[in-house]
């Protein structure tokens, strides 16, 4: 059971719990919204009763998927995707996965990503590794259209189908994308892919619980069913009738709120964790595209500790107080490290012998939590109880319900990203796009 516990209690003293109280029948409303589809966005909830409603043949169909493809004992799995098709299967399979597991010789095959960037030098080096090692690939883009994917997408398909010939290559390559629209639709049609859908009411940032993500989370190597009981029992546990005192989304939407309020525009999100890297990435995308609009919204950013406290340790302790922290505890880790003793003792490390690492790891996270909240850091902390599939599920949905609840309470749309078009905009006029003539014209004079 990968329950989680949510402490606000350090962040009374910069608001008070009179005032996050007031906010239970704001959340009611807000998540009548959801339920019902009578607030902003409601052509993309999809997510919210997604765990509970995926069904035994699709779980089937990507386990099943997952174990054709590692039956021709692939070294590499490639996903191509960028932002929602690419942050939740990178963080939940880094979460998950030994740290050094692309160093280890083991079955499982490495989960590699790429069209996250326009990196020539990751694209060359990537296709230079693929070389000589056993690999297949999905391509994921919703909209089918999206540029960094369908560079790196294109690249390695022709590299495929060199190594292994076409047919061969047709049964090496998912698509994931879109019922109908978009030019990756037409092609696995007409290449023949096998695809998978992603629904039209599921947008990127939320579909980490579809074959987007449980694809190639299940390539490697993870349990999807309980990734997805743990994200049932958030649904559940976060449904319209749950009340606010035990409505965790709910609370932790309405503190960041009632903080942001109090000037505290930025919150990082804390690890203590290296495997949680990722996660954070996956969460500032969610929060960012969705609550960061109209002028508004909390500027969602990230450290790994005790790392980065030898690095923005020093800004977060004294720099300017527009900050909070949101850190998540992982109680129990997988593994047990001891500290020996030391007869010489010339490092003086003595006093910890006998004592788990993990044991030091919470000290410092206790004790940075208070230096924190005396430097006039609220703090909010998150607890699960290990870095499995079910904690990870929780989170999650978690994550995503509190983002739901806190956009409406913000007022503004948290399921569209009418920002995201502008750069493309202007590197589509900047490359000649057919189609961008007039902004071609406009933005060279701007040069
Ligand atoms: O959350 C989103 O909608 C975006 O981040 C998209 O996931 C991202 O832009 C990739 O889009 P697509 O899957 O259409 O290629």
């Amino acid at each position: 059971m990968g329950n989680i516990l949510l402490n606000t209690g350090k962040t009374f003293g910069f608001i008070s719990e009179e005032a996050v109280n007031k906010y239970a029948s704001q959340m009611k409303k807000n998540n009548e919204a959801l339920e019902n589809g009578t607030g902003k966005g409601c052509d993309f909830l999809g997510w919210n009763h997604l765990p509970s409603s995926i069904s035994e043949k699709e779980l089937s169909d990507y386990e099943e998927t997952a174990t054709l493809l590692n039956s021709k004992k692939i070294d590499v799995f490639i996903v191509i995707g960028i932002g929602g098709s690419y942050l939740g299967a990178k963080a939940v399979i880094e979460a998950l996965s030994d740290n050094f597991l692309h160093l280890k010789n083991n079955h499982k095959p490495i989960v590699l990503f790429a069209g996250q960037n326009i990196g020539e030098d990751y694209l060359f080096e990537l296709r230079q590794l693929l070389k000589d090692k056993e690999y297949a690939m999905a391509m994921i883009s919703k909209s089918g259209t999206t540029t960094e994917p369908s560079i790196a997408f294109r690249l390695l398909r022709q590299d495929m189908e060199e190594k292994y010939g076409k047919e061969e290559s047709r049964s090496r390559i998912i698509a994931i994308t879109d019922k109908k629209r978009g030019a990756l639709r037409k092609l696995a049609t007409a290449e023949g892919y096998k695809t998978f859908v992603i629904s039209d009411d599921i947008g990127g940032r939320y579909s980490v619980l579809t074959p987007v993500g449980l694809l190639s989370i299940a390539v490697a190597g993870f349990d999807i069913r309980a990734l997805i009981k743990g994200a049932v029992e958030m649904e559940k546990a976060s449904g319209v009738d749950v009340p606010f005192e035990k409505n965790l989304p709910a609370q932790y939407a309405a503190v960041r709120n009632e903080l942001y309020k109090n000037g505290k525009h930025i919150e990082i999100l804390v690890n203590f964790n290296p495997k949680l890297h990722f996660f954070s990435e996956w969460w500032k995308q969610l929060y960012g595209e969705s609550e960061g609009k109209e002028g508004k919204g909390l500027f969602p950013a990230s450290v790994d500790f005790t790392s980065d406290l030898h690095s923005m340790g020093q800004y977060i302790q004294q720099g300017e107080r527009i900050l909070f922290e949101t850190v998540i505890s992982v109680e129990t880790p997988d593994n047990k490290v001891v500290i020996p003793k030391d007869d010489e003792n010339l490092d003086g490390l003595n006093f910890l012998a006998g004592k788990r690492v993990d044991e030091v790891n919470k000290m410092a996270e206790l004790g940075t939590m208070i230096a924190h909240v005396d430097g006039g850091v609220p703090n909010i902390k998150i607890s699960i109880p290990k870095l499995d599939e079910s904690g990870i599920g929780h989170l999650i949905y978690f994550f995503e319900k509190a983002c739901g609840l806190s956009g409406y309470t913000l007022g503004i749309n948290p399921f569209d990203q009418p920002g995201v078009e502008a750069y493309k905009k202007n590197m589509f006029a900047l490359l000649n796009k057919p189609g961008y003539e007039e902004e071609t014209k406009a933005i060279k004079k701007r040069l």
